[in-house]
């Protein structure tokens, strides 16, 4: 006896040293813990039989019930009652039974709700899961007073092509088949209404519906009742089937693209968002569908490239079972590159595959803002030279005459730049002797030409005066009220100046007037020639400053000449002598200066 109980002691810690949980104390705490379930509750109708079934089976690959009866193993259910935390071990009963994975609910009551709990477990290893029941009362499913029949569970979808026919069974029947005395008795219900549905289209085989030739109002949820004896009692579930009709097997199944055709050639943009849309059909067949995007052939997923994405494919229609499903392809921010890419859409199921190339044409776009700024900016610019040119135009005619004209003293063998040619005894005079013969000579260089001074005493008045003329560039005529009057020097000079002008002797006349005055007092040759002559003004005080628009305009009229003319060849050497002469006889109105100007070698001889 006592070797007998130390063998069941060392029985004990053998078995118990090696797995710690085993024995009917069931410490589960050394179980692997599923947690619960991932599939949604199980639903039962209160009075109908209802079964659970190990969720740990629901995945063969990890735990196949079959293979892991071999070894020992054994499965065990536990209850967790609602607003119990405590695991308690079913007491099986004639309602409550197992078989195989599964705990049937024979029938199934109010209080069976809560958590049930399944355990696998051999002498080495133990895993368990939770899973949820839920027993429906009626008025949980059906509204109140509403002639349909109680279903605890989904409609099961049953497609049946139009035309045809088909033998329909009822879920679930060859479960209540093992538990059943006899055979099940199942009752069919179209909506409300039970068998017999009145058209012999649709009549029982068996326990199973068949429909002999499938029509469009043969369409809508089912319902079967499982009636089934056992050990002497009635039981019965109630399941519902949702009967579509399909086209008939004899149209195409293969998927096709609809959507981009096979011609069109999509416009994009660059630089901006691109959506390629793919719409594809896919005609009902029992098999998986899909639609894709490729970029040369890769998937948005194997490309990785943050510019390409894809929107959630969406159902656009569905028609009897042939379900149009659109796929967009984003490319954000389509570059020049991306036109020589091969972007596919591909549709695929079980009869069959199709992949199109999308065709794209990048439009070219008028950056209209670009451009509009473009031409703004031009517009103003323009307007600005404009503005710039009315204010500076006798500026910027100096600084072309400067650049680009050419200096007359190249090119004629003349003496004198200017001849003056004014009033005598007059207030013009006075103007011509000190202000515009000194700015003439000494500031801008030029070899001035005064009858009175430098003339030659002796010589006839009227050829000396033609001579000088003619040798002059430019008559510089200071018209004034008195101006050329009859037998005056000044009108000589005027006459010798307007036919040499006139008969081409390269002398251009120009009128400077000191004084506001009446075109009616000018002279009759001059009030003619006035039109074609320039007129410079001289405006006071204002006229003083060398800058101020009269000189400038003056020079404009006159030959060009440089400001670095000063320091090249005998003109320059020329102009300079010319004003260290006048500036030493400055108060001299005759003699040297023109003596110096006409024989420059004299000058030499004369500075040496
Ligand atoms: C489960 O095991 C049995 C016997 O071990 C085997 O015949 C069956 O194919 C297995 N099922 C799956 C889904 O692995
Ligand atoms: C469930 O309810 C039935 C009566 O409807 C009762 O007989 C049974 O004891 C109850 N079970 C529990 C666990 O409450
Ligand atoms: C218990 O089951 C596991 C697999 O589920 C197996 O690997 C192990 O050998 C079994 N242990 C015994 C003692 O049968
Ligand atoms: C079967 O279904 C009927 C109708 O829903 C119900 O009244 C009855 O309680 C159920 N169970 C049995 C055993 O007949
Ligand atoms: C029945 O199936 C059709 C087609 O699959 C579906 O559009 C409809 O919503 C389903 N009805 C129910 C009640 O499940
Ligand atoms: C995608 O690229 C990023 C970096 O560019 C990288 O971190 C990531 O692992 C890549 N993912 C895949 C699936 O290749
Ligand atoms: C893309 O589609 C064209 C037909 O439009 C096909 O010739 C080409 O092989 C497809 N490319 C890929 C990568 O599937």
């Amino acid at each position: 006896m006592a070797s007998f109980i130390f063998f069941l002691l060392f029985l004990f810690i053998i078995l118990g040293g090696t797995t710690p949980a085993v024995g009917q104390s069931s410490d589960q705490s050394e179980c692997y813990d599923w947690g619960e379930s991932s599939e949604s509750a199980v639903a039962v109708m209160e009075a109908e039989s209802g079964w659970l079934s190990c969720p740990l089976f629901s995945h063969p690959s990890v735990y196949n019930y079959s293979s892991t009866q071999n070894p020992g193993h054994n499965l065990f259910w536990y209850r967790l009652p609602e607003g119990h935390d405590l695991e308690q071990p079913i007491t099986y009963s004639s309602r409550i039974s197992k078989d195989r994975e599964r705990l049937w609910l024979q029938p199934a009551l109010a209080n069976d709700t809560g958590h049930y709990i399944c355990m696998l477990r051999n002498l080495s290893s133990c895993s368990k899961i939770a899973m949820r029941l839920k027993v429906l009362r009626r008025d949980d499913v059906v509204p109140g007073n509403s002639c349909l029949p109680a279903v605890a569970m989904a409609a099961t979808p049953v497609m049946i092509p139009l035309q045809q026919g088909a033998k329909v069974d009822c879920p679930d029947l060859q479960n209540a088949n093992k538990m059943a005395d006899g055979e099940p008795t199942v009752t069919w219900f179209h909506g409300c209404n039970k068998f017999p549905f009145g058209s012999s289209d649709r009549q029982l085989k068996g326990v199973s519906l068949q429909v002999h030739v499938m029509m469009d109002h043969y369409q809508g949820l089912y319902y079967c009742r499982v009636q089934y004896q056992r050990r002497g009692q009635t039981l019965n579930f109630t399941r519902m089937l949702n009967i579509t009709g399909i086209y008939p097997d004899s149209l195409p199944k293969v998927p096709s693209i609809l959507q981009p055709t096979k011609d069109k050639v999509l416009i994009v943009r660059q630089d901006k968002e691109v959506r390629l849309v793919c719409r594809g059909l896919f005609p009902y067949v029992d098999s998986p569908w899909d639609i894709w995007w490729t970029v040369d052939g890769k998937t948005v997923e194997q490309l990785n490239d943050s510019r390409f994405s894809k929107v959630k494919t969406r159902q656009v229609k569905y028609d009897y079972g042939d379900r149009q499903e659109e796929s967009v392809l984003v490319i954000h921010d389509f570059q020049a590159d991306d036109r020589n890419r091969e972007f596919n859409c591909s549709v695929k199921n079980g009869r069959g595959f199709e992949t199109r190339r999308v065709r794209l044409d990048v439009e070219v776009v008028l950056p209209s803002v670009e451009l509009g700024c473009g031409l703004g900016v031009t517009l103003v610019l323009m307007l600005l030279l404009f503005v710039v040119y009315h204010i500076f135009w006798l500026e910027l005619l100096l600084l072309y005459r400067s650049w680009f004209g050419t200096d007359e003293r190249h090119t004629d063998d003349k003496e004198f730049d200017v001849y003056i040619s004014y009033a005598r005894n007059s207030e013009e005079e006075t103007f011509v002797l000190s202000t515009l013969r000194r700015v003439l000579e000494n500031e801008l260089g030029y070899s001035v030409c005064i009858f009175d001074r430098d003339s030659l005493p002796g010589g006839t008045i009227t050829d000396e005066t033609l001579s000088f003329v003619a040798r002059s560039r430019r008559l510089l005529v200071v018209v004034s009220p008195g101006y050329a009057s009859q037998g005056s020097q000044a009108l000589l000079e005027l006459k010798a100046g307007i036919d040499s002008m006139a008969l081409g002797g390269h002398l251009r006349v120009i009128l400077v007037q000191y004084r506001p005055l009446q075109r009616q007092g000018w002279v009759r040759e001059l009030r003619g020639a006035r039109v074609a002559l320039a007129l410079v003004r001289w405006q006071g005080d204002k006229s003083e400053d060398l800058t101020s628009h009269f000189w400038k305009r003056l020079r404009v009229e006159l030959p060009v000449r440089r400001v670095n003319s000063k320091e090249e060849g005998g003109s320059g050497k020329d102009v300079a002598l010319m004003r260290l002469s006048s500036q030493n006889s400055t108060n001299s109105q005759t003699g040297l200066i023109s003596n110096t100007v006409k024989h420059p070698e004299n000058v030499y001889n004369y500075a040496a």
